[in-house]
């Protein structure tokens, strides 16, 4: 392996490190604008966007803000979109039933996004329950006030039916019931839809970094999620949610939050033959605008530095809130 100047004084590993175009042209790791997936919120009954507070540069979007990012995010060569619907707080209940009403926002912004965009970017949309629960848990719950697993699955089909045809070329179910996979893919192939795609949240942990993501869906959560989401604590439990999201028939896997498992990513990275995506999270967000904002923290350099580890732990996409700005940026 090591030649003969193997070692020092002959051996110097700054020679490959001297100029700007050295280290870019030796770099192990690129980003590209396709790896890219721009996650979004859109809130229903808005005439204008609304700043999230907690993710400086961030906003609910407007249906039609919404469509213009979608543009945007195109023309900066992003792949893909996910959406997340943020409706009225009066038409919250328990079942989440407007999460399933082909006329409920999220469903009406796929349909906007589709028509705007059409094939341009692959249009995904969040399969969960919390944005439209009243309680805030990603299920329905028993009368004594657990997440009832089964129950949600019907729900989660239900969705599943809504969301390809409001125009989803892929779902994305986030909400960790078990079979989850399953139920959504007889689901779509049950209702004509074998060609939309499942990108399965198959290693997500329970975790405090989504802590802005509550206020960007207007969410109050009872509780927490840990009797569905992973335990932080636990990395060979995401190769068994792995193996079980495959069988089912997951197309594409996906590790959430990125920068805290970087090392579950890896795991799973070496261990699939389908795309591997990473979500770079609400509070991954918050930390470094955070951080730059009191001046504390190089903001772009920062960024690029986080994406790039997480490319380099093994995600094939990322999913994050900088893609349109990082995508123009490369
Ligand atoms: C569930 C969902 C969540 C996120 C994506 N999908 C919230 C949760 O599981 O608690 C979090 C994304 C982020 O924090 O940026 N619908």
């Amino acid at each position: 392996m090591s030649s003969t100047y193997g070692r020092f004084p002959g051996a110097r590993p700054r020679r490959l490190r001297t100029t700007p175009a050295m280290r870019r042209m030796v770099a192990e790791t690129r980003l590209h604008p396709a790896d890219l997936i721009l996650p979004a919120f859109v809130r229903e009954g808005i005439s204008e966007p609304v700043p999230i507070g907690s993710m400086p540069g961030v906003v609910q979007h407007t249906r039609d803000t919404l469509r213009k990012a979608a543009v945007d995010a195109v023309s900066a060569g992003v792949s893909g979109i996910m959406l997340f619907g943020v409706p009225e707080e009066a038409k919250k209940d328990a079942a989440g039933t407007v999460g399933t009403d082909p006329d409920g926002i999220l469903q009406v912004a796929l349909r906007d996004v589709r028509s705007e965009v059409g094939d341009d970017l692959v249009i995904m949309s969040d399969l969960c329950l919390d944005e439209f629960t009243d309680h805030g848990h990603c299920g329905v719950l028993t009368p004594d006030g657990r997440v009832d697993n089964d129950a949600t699955l019907e729900r989660y089909a239900e969705m599943a039916r809504v969301q390809a045809d409001a125009g989803a070329h892929t779902v994305a179910p986030s909400g960790m019931m078990d079979g989850q996979v399953r139920v959504i893919r007889e689901a779509l192939d049950g209702a004509g839809h074998a060609d939309v795609s499942i990108l399965a949240y198959t290693a997500k942990y329970a975790s405090a970094f989504y802590g802005p993501f509550r206020e960007a869906v207007g969410s109050s959560l009872q509780g927490d999620r840990k009797t569905y989401q992973q335990d932080g604590a636990n990395a060979r439990e995401s190769l068994r949610e792995l193996a079980l999201d495959l069988e089912e028939g997951a197309d594409m896997v996906m590790v959430k939050p990125a920068m805290p498992y970087l090392d579950i990513l890896r795991d799973v990275a070496e261990s699939v033959d389908v795309p591997v995506a990473a979500y770079q999270i609400s509070g991954e967000y918050a930390m470094i605008e955070a951080a730059a904002e009191k001046g504390w923290i190089d903001r772009d350099a920062a960024i690029l530095e986080a994406l790039t580890g997480i490319k380099r732990a093994g995600a094939q996409n990322i999913l994050t809130y900088w893609a349109t700005e990082v995508a123009r940026r490369l």
